[in-house]
């Protein structure tokens, strides 16, 4: 909401939220009286070629990128929804778990539905509440009592082009406070070239926003006085810069961001590993590439520090609660700080009196505000949906957590560290040429043992979200158990294998995998005959060898992604920042 056209800015915040990998878009606004939408499927771009949406009239709007829970990827399902009196338009994120029974009262109450969506409920609901109050926000508080799951919730009154409504429950939606302008988005991208002025909303809460003011109530109606605090993140920070990709920018970030990683608070990774060492029992949680790091910080913990600690991905805790209570730990590690799964499992974690220590990088997210402790990764925006850099800080921090609570006064090394990661990122030409030689394969798969297996699989995980390829990481040793049977003449096998006490039967297992006809392609710091080909990687101190293994199995993935021509900032069917449960 400004004093001037908004379609313009809302076209740019809707490409700058794109990265998270959405399936269709829309827009709406309101001008002269009236409300107007326009949506459709594809990329932003191709929405706006097709149906203009920069050339919608008004100074109030808003705009919507789908990732499709509730009904197919379609031009009726994309989002803004209008009530069918056209009186409201909602834009959502998350999913309403009871719209099937809100469904058929409005229905049966004469609304007229047009799309198969969660969110389309919400809609005609608010403008049952508005036709009685007249009142935005008592409408849209009202609505939200009435709602099940998780929402961020933009709402628009046609015949109020001064206000906007949000609210939000288990879903990110931060207020922008800009100069005569006002914002809400779920991601401060959307708004930073304007304004890095923001409120973030806590759960429950519903905010009414004008051009130049910020009104905010709690479930109970009762007025929330909340400042601005101001977001640190640069804008040049989130440009491609001179990379042709944001995730080949930030995989060239690493030298630097494995040092800003290093950088934390006095006292805080004391806390941190002070807490482990007090705990009744511990628990590491996260999804995706958070969970690789925690698996490594849980190889340390228990090998080398003698603490038990459980490893559970997000999505899981829940039912693995065991030994959670009163006195447990749960270490998170989480990039966005906003992830559905993460965010459950922290909730099932308080619900039982456990206390949540969190490695976030987004600093004014759920998970950070909502943790007992929070380790930051400074790693800066990761725009591209597969992580990298935030991996990396990841066992950057997870490391200097451990060496706490080895009672080691301070980790050092990281100079060092970075100056390998440059040296690693050497590789780039030879792992684009692997990519040309391989990008017609169908099946990879990445092996190691020991503290190194959790980075087999984030390689394999890395490779599927860029490439669209099938690939599996597992313990070297686990191979023989089973998925030898699918190795064959050709197929690729990628080895990490530092020198070190695990190398040798290493070795036997290529041979093995050679002698079935793999291309065995050796990661370490020391070459071996078997290899087909050999990556070579500096070595480095052991608790960091993920980090310098991480470069090439990510160029990989990226240069596979070029080769077969997907675009790896915009994957299919994948999202950064996975909202729903
Ligand atoms: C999504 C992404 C993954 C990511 C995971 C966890 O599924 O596609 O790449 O690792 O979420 O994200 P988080 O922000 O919690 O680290």
């Amino acid at each position: 909401m400004a004093e001037e056209p908004v379609a313009g800015i809302l076209l740019e915040g809707l490409k700058r939220v794109e990265y998270r990998g959405y399936d269709s878009a829309g827009m709406a606004t309101i001008s002269d009286g009236s409300l107007a939408v326009r949506k459709g499927v594809g990329r932003v771009s191709e929405i706006e070629r097709a149906r203009r949406l920069s050339e919608l009239p008004g100074n109030i709007g808003m705009a919507h990128t789908r990732w499709a829970t509730h009904g197919g990827v379609t031009d009726e399902n994309a989002h803004p929804h209008a009530s069918c009196g056209g009186l409201v338009a909602v834009i959502h994120n998350g999913i309403i778990e009871n719209y099937i029974p809100l469904k058929k009262g409005l229905s049966s109450r004469g609304h007229r539905f047009r799309s198969e969506t969660d969110t389309e409920v919400v809609a005609h609901l608010i403008e049952d509440e508005y036709k009685r109050t007249r009142d935005p926000l008592r409408a849209t508080l009202a609505t939200t009592k009435r709602l099940k799951g998780q929402y961020a919730l933009a709402v628009l009154f046609q015949d109020r082009p001064d206000v906007m409504v949000g609210a939000r429950k288990d879903a990110p939606l931060i207020v922008g406070v800009g100069q005569e302008k006002m914002f809400l988005a779920s991601d401060v991208l959307a708004f930073i070239e304007h304004t890095d002025r923001t409120i973030f909303l806590d759960n429950f809460e519903v905010a009414e926003i004008t051009k130049d003011r910020v009104r905010i109530v709690g479930p109970g109606g009762r007025e929330v006085k909340r400042k601005p605090t101001q977001v640190a993140w640069e804008l040049s920070d989130v440009s491609k810069s001179d990379f042709a990709h944001y995730t080949l920018k930030e995989i060239n970030e690493q030298p630097r961001t494995v040092l800003s990683a290093s950088v934390q608070e006095p006292g805080k990774v004391e806390e941190f590993a002070r807490a482990i060492r007090k705990a009744k029992s511990v628990y590491i949680t996260a999804s995706g590439t958070s969970y690789h790091a925690g698996l490594l910080m849980k190889f340390r913990l228990n090998k080398e520090a003698k603490v038990r600690a459980d490893t559970v991905v997000a999505g899981e805790l829940k039912e693995h609660k065991g030994f959670l209570g009163k006195g447990s730990v749960v270490v998170v590690f989480s990039q966005s700080g906003e992830t559905a799964d993460v965010m459950d499992a922290v909730k099932e974690a308080k619900k039982r009196g456990a206390r949540v220590y969190s490695v976030v990088n987004a600093a004014g997210s759920t998970l950070a505000r909502e943790s007992d402790g929070v380790l930051l990764l400074n790693c800066g925006p990761e725009v591209g949906v597969a992580a990298t850099k935030s991996f990396t800080a990841q066992v950057v921090v997870a490391n200097m957590v451990v060496d706490a609570v080895l009672g080691k006064k301070r980790s050092n090394g990281f100079k060092e560290l970075s100056e390998a990661v440059t040296e690693a990122l050497k590789c780039d030409e030879q792992v684009r040429d692997l990519a040309e030689k391989y990008k017609h394969r169908t099946d990879f798969y990445f092996v190691a043992r020991g503290y190194e297996s959790a980075v087999a699989m984030e390689g394999a995980l890395k490779l599927k979200e860029l490439s669209y390829i099938h690939a599996e990481g597992m313990p070297a040793s686990e191979l023989k158990h089973g998925t030898l049977a699918l190795i064959e003449r050709g197929t690729p096998v990628v080895l990490l294998n530092p020198s070190g006490e695990l190398q040798a039967d290493s070795l036997s297992n290529a041979e093995e995998l050679r002698a079935r006809g793999a291309d065995v392609i050796g990661v370490s710091d020391a070459k071996a005959d078997v290899y087909k080909h050999f990556i070579r990687v500096p070595k480095v101190q052991q608790k960091f060898t993920p980090i310098v293994e991480a470069i090439p199995l990510q160029l990989l993935a990226y240069h596979m992604s070029v080769a077969r021509r997907n675009d790896p900032d915009y994957p299919r069917n994948l999202a950064k920042s996975v909202t729903v449960k």
